[in-house]
């Protein structure tokens, strides 16, 4: 049976790697949500994506994650496909990155396949439909999941009660200066603070001009404490709230060792919660897919394959210049539960995918979770 699915994915992503690549995402997302629409349907596929593994469930931060599986960022932006993402099997989802306004992002085409490399090149650009718009889908959600659910309750674990467990990850609009990039993630962090679990900072991302340079010790500096004040604010008005929002900080793999320990030194001096390590990369070494066909793609993030040994190495440094005091959430290259347990080996606590899923198939957190060798 295991072997009938693993073909019927590879035939169709064949016919999918035929279409373009940002038409066939929504095409095949949508036709997911209608599947997960008729509920007997969405019994079936839950029950068949679901992991044999049922030791799987992790404590951080205050949050169960019901495994150690996540959805990286960019794969549904704007908060669409909760309900499908889950039924997949996935422990979390890291929604975004979401700016204040709604953005188009760059001209299409912008994502393409390098299947030779099992890689991705994107430049999106930011497209999303605004924090306002983000913040209100994801409130509806919670409002369905805290009268649908009983089973989790009394759970003070998560904001959901689902145990699915909700990333926001938030970024600025093209038009805002760096120098008011601050206000930027201010107003998303304010927007999301009540509808996500956790907060993930992306000043990595190299397709909005600039943005990385955000990395820089003082900027990050500026952004985070500023942030972390206004979380300490807002939880001495509720008390009774048991949840922290930690607030992450999502990394490039193209940062030059000084740039990294800038970082790692930030991260203890203001004890921010954790690191997502790694976003793409601008590198185009080691690609074996013909360099004229990665010339005319032209400029982008490169994921998948091509960053999986960066990204480990990120980790492991991370993990072992903080004495693993810093969690870290390893994302670049993770296809298998093979890729998934050398990041945790490295140090990592939770481990996310996105090129995986194209070239893998919708059971890849399933696949993962029955291969995950620490509990
Ligand atoms: C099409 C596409 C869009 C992405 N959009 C975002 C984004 O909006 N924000 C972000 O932090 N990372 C984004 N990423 C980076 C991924 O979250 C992930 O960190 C990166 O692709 C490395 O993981 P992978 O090798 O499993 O793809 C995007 C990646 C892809 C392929």
């Amino acid at each position: 049976m295991k072997f009938i699915f693993a073909r019927m994915y590879q035939l169709i992503r064949s016919i999918f790697f035929w279409f373009d690549a940002e038409k066939v995402h929504y095409f095949a997302m949508n036709a997911l949500r209608f599947f997960c629409s008729i509920g007997f349907i969405k019994k079936i596929l839950a029950a068949n994506f679901q992991a044999k593994n049922k030791k799987l469930a992790f404590e951080s931060w205050g949050l169960e994650f019901k495994n150690r599986v996540g959805l990286a960022a960019g794969f549904d932006k704007n908060a669409k496909y909760l309900r499908e993402l889950e039924v997949l099997g996935f422990g979390f989802v890291e929604i975004g990155t979401v700016t204040p306004k709604p953005q188009d992002g760059n001209d299409q085409p912008r994502l393409f396949r390098l299947p030779k490399d099992k890689a991705i090149i994107n430049r999106m650009g930011f497209n999303n439909d605004g924090v306002k718009v983000v913040a209100e889908r994801l409130k509806k959600w919670k409002e369905k999941h805290e009268v649908q659910s009983t089973k989790y309750e009394n759970s003070p674990l998560t904001t959901h009660h689902s145990r699915l467990i909700i990333g926001g990850n938030i970024g600025k609009n093209k038009v805002t200066p760096n120098e008011d990039a601050w206000k930027d993630y201010e107003i998303c962090f304010n927007e999301l603070f009540d509808y996500v679990d956790y907060f993930v900072v992306n000043v990595s991302s190299p397709n909005t001009p600039g943005l990385r340079e955000l990395q820089e010790k003082d900027s990050l500096r500026k952004i985070l404490s500023h942030l972390q004040t206004l979380r300490t604010e807002r939880l001495k008005l509720k008390i009774d709230s048991v949840v922290e929002k930690p607030i992450l900080l999502k990394i490039a793999p193209d940062l030059t060792q000084s740039q990294l320990d800038d970082v790692i030194d930030l991260a203890k001096e203001i004890q921010l919660d954790g690191l997502v390590a790694s976003n793409t990369t601008i590198s185009r070494e080691g690609l074996i897919t013909d360099a004229a066909i990665v010339t005319a793609i032209g400029a982008g993030g490169l994921s998948g394959l091509p960053v999986k040994q960066r990204s480990t190495e990120i980790v492991q440094y991370i993990t072992q210049k903080t004495n693993g005091e810093i969690p870290v959430i390893a994302s670049g290259g993770i296809f298998s539960a093979a890729d998934a347990n050398e990041k945790l080996q490295a140090g990592a606590v939770l481990v996310q995918v996105w090129t995986g899923f194209i070239y893998e198939g919708p059971a890849i957190a399933k696949k993962i979770c029955n291969g995950i060798a620490v509990q």
